[in-house]
């Protein structure tokens, strides 16, 4: 399946400030790479080539970290450091990536139409450039196997804490006989009484090109802001959507207390896991 990727990552980011007055949240270090950087190795990972990112102004670091840094690549050859080189240089070779500009911050849903020209008339993937997702498996992989099934939209999804469904899409679900997700309905951040279920949408969506005239009309949602969910609905009341719950642990890193812990598990994940265990110990002490 010859599957593109989108990556909104055109937000402000005001959780994350001041941090993120000038650094996007995108390139803040996740242990020792930047967070988008993760989102992009799930894209590779689940075999997908082309990658569109959606940035916006001041954010021309991301552009710069998936580009060639000659001089940097010079220095480390000269000092025999494959590793590091491999590291810096797989940034642009394992993928064709590309960047667009959403001009305002209108919302998810005017990030993703800014995807409009890169997609075509295929299937793509969006992976929401705040969520990490870590496991075995590329968590797009799963969902692109439920799309091989359906050949309908597809839905990411985990059951979250009751209270904690209003900050996400919720979705309505249908068990099929044949194990497969139906979904039923969709609302983007429903209060806690009418929320339909505790199952969120979380970062990982497949989508067909339908969903452009959706997007084109514009309609705002919840805080004003162009919704995907929003225009998912309304694609819903013409196609069947599934759902697919996938197995990784999910990272909202566009919150300051995720972050932390999406670095501390990257770090306990890597070849210094046990000087980071150490320094954890060493910190328990201040738990009291
Ligand atoms: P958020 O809801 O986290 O919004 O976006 P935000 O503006 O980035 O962050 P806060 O709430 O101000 O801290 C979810 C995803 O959608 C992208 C973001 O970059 C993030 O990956 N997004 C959001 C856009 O690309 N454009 C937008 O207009 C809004």
């Amino acid at each position: 399946m010859n599957m593109k990727a989108v990556i909104p990552a055109a937000g402000l980011g005001t959780r994350m400030l001041p941090a993120t007055k000038t650094v996007p949240k995108e390139m803040l270090p996740v242990f020792d790479r930047p967070a988008i950087s993760y989102i992009v190795q799930e894209a590779v990972d689940a075999g997908i080539k082309d990658i569109l990112i959606i940035s916006s102004r001041g954010k021309e670091a991301m552009e710069n970290y998936f580009d060639k840094n000659y001089e940097l690549e010079e220095r480390l050859k000269k000092d025999k450091k494959t590793e590091l080189l491999k590291a810096i240089t797989s940034t642009y070779n394992d993928a064709r990536i590309s960047f667009v500009r959403q001009i305002e911050p209108k919302g998810l849903g005017d990030a993703v139409l800014a995807a409009k020209a890169f997609v075509g008339n295929d299937p793509f993937a969006i992976l929401y450039g705040d969520d990490i997702i870590a496991g075995e498996k590329a968590a797009i992989k799963e969902l692109m196997e439920v799309y091989e099934r359906t050949l309908c939209p597809v839905l990411g999804i985990k059951q979250v804490p009751h209270e904690r469904i209003s900050r996400y899409g919720c979705v309505e679900l249908e068990k099929e006989p044949d194990g497969l997700l139906k979904v039923l309905s969709m609302v983007e951040k429903p209060s806690l009484q009418t929320a339909p279920s505790d199952f969120a949408i979380l970062g990982r969506v497949i989508l067909t090109p339908d969903i452009f005239p959706i997007l084109e009309k514009g309609k705002k949602g919840k805080n004003n802001e162009v919704q995907l969910t929003d225009a998912m609905a309304e694609l819903l009341l013409s196609k069947s959507f599934y759902a697919c719950p996938f197995k990784g642990t999910h990272f909202d890193t566009g919150n300051k207390v995720e972050f932390l812990r999406a670095s501390v598990m990257a770090a306990l994940a890597s070849s210094e896991k046990e000087a980071v265990k150490s320094m954890l110990k060493s910190i328990i002490p201040f738990l009291e």
